[in-house]
């Protein structure tokens, strides 16, 4: 690579614009964006499943139209971050194999099951409050068409994080079994959700370059505490507990304090060990094959068409 190519992509890191599909940039980056967009997308489409299942007994026609909403802007944040992947030469299709074939990770959030439709409000204010937290600097990160992604996806984030504290909100004003409901919902997300901002710093083999690429912005633990300390106050506004006795404010640090979390569950569930990631991958895999003849038929008329024209 001729030195002022190289230098080209620094500077352009350095000044924090943005580096774009036809740009130079080293092979290590280009595999590091494709293995995070193709990460990010894989979860937006294995995160439609542990609500899409509250889709038929939704409570009311509102809680299902509101429901059926938020699933279907998860499967556009997935097309878009593909297209996105793509930019970079990937193969959608590749990718998608990746994933049913256990080669490709995707959030591990996604491999807990949805017990309640207290689960769906929970989701929402939480595990997309953290998808926010995580996200909203991704606005600003490299990769054009990365960060411009995450402008729209953000954007809908924040309607789901609002249905779902407001789902919660109104379930917290009804019967004591509802706010049972809830609490219960809060006790089994609330741990989950925080290994969604991945390992510890000391133990992120992967932040130091992206950081210094500025594809991440902030680490892993960053965003974890900014995460939390976004949280205690509206767990309190909502009325429920969060099932942390360590939890409690540090006017030193200036932020909460918080216990260990479990990381030995986080590496079960991130390599395939999770109580759901079986049966995510097996309907994942189910979809694709049932979908394989209009692929087939996609392709073949295209290919009609080209025939035609030359
Ligand atoms: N679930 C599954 N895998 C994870 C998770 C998690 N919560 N956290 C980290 N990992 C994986 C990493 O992808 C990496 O795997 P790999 O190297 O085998 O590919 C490994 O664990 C080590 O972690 P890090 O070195 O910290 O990895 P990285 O620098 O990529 O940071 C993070 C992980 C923070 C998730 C980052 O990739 C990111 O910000 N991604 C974009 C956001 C995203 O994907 N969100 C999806 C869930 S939110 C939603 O869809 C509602």
């Amino acid at each position: 690579v001729p030195a002022d190519v190289e230098r080209a992509f620094t500077e352009t890191i350095e000044r924090d614009q943005r580096v774009e599909p036809r740009d130079w940039m080293p092979d290590g980056y280009r595999k590091t964006m494709i293995r995070q967009i193709a990460q990010h997308a894989h979860s937006e489409i294995i995160g439609m499943q542990p609500e899409g299942a509250w889709i038929t007994r939704a409570p009311s026609l509102r809680r299902k139209a509101i429901l059926l909403a938020k699933v279907q802007d998860e499967a556009g944040h997935g097309l878009y971050l593909y297209s996105a992947a793509e930019t970079l030469g990937a193969d959608r299709g590749d990718l998608t194999r990746r994933l049913i074939e256990g080669r490709q990770k995707y959030s591990s959030i996604f491999n807990y099951p949805t017990l309640t439709f207290a689960d769906v409000g929970v989701i929402g204010w939480l595990v997309d409050g953290a998808a926010i937290c995580n996200q909203v600097p991704l606005c600003r990160s490299s990769y054009g068409p990365y960060a411009r992604a995450m402008i729209r996806i953000c954007k809908e984030e924040s309607f789901h994080q609002r249905q779902g504290y407001e789902l919660l909100m109104t379930m917290m004003g009804g019967t004591g079994a509802q706010r049972a409901m809830v609490q219960d919902a809060v006790d089994r997300w609330w741990w989950p959700s925080l290994m969604m901002f991945g390992p510890p710093d000391h133990d992120s083999p992967n932040s130091a370059q992206s950081m210094a690429w500025k594809i991440k912005r902030h680490s892993n633990d960053e965003l974890r505490q900014r995460f939390v300390d976004m949280t205690v106050p509206q767990a309190e506004a909502l009325g429920v507990t969060l099932p942390d006795p360590a939890l409690r404010w540090n006017s030193e640090r200036g932020h909460h304090d918080f216990g260990d979390i479990d990381w030995v569950e986080f590496k079960k569930v991130i390599s395939g060990g999770g109580p759901m990631n079986a049966e995510r991958i097996a309907h994942r895999r189910r979809a694709d094959e049932d979908g394989a003849w209009v692929r087939e038929a996609a392709a073949a008329h295209a290919a009609k068409k080209r025939g035609a024209r030359s």
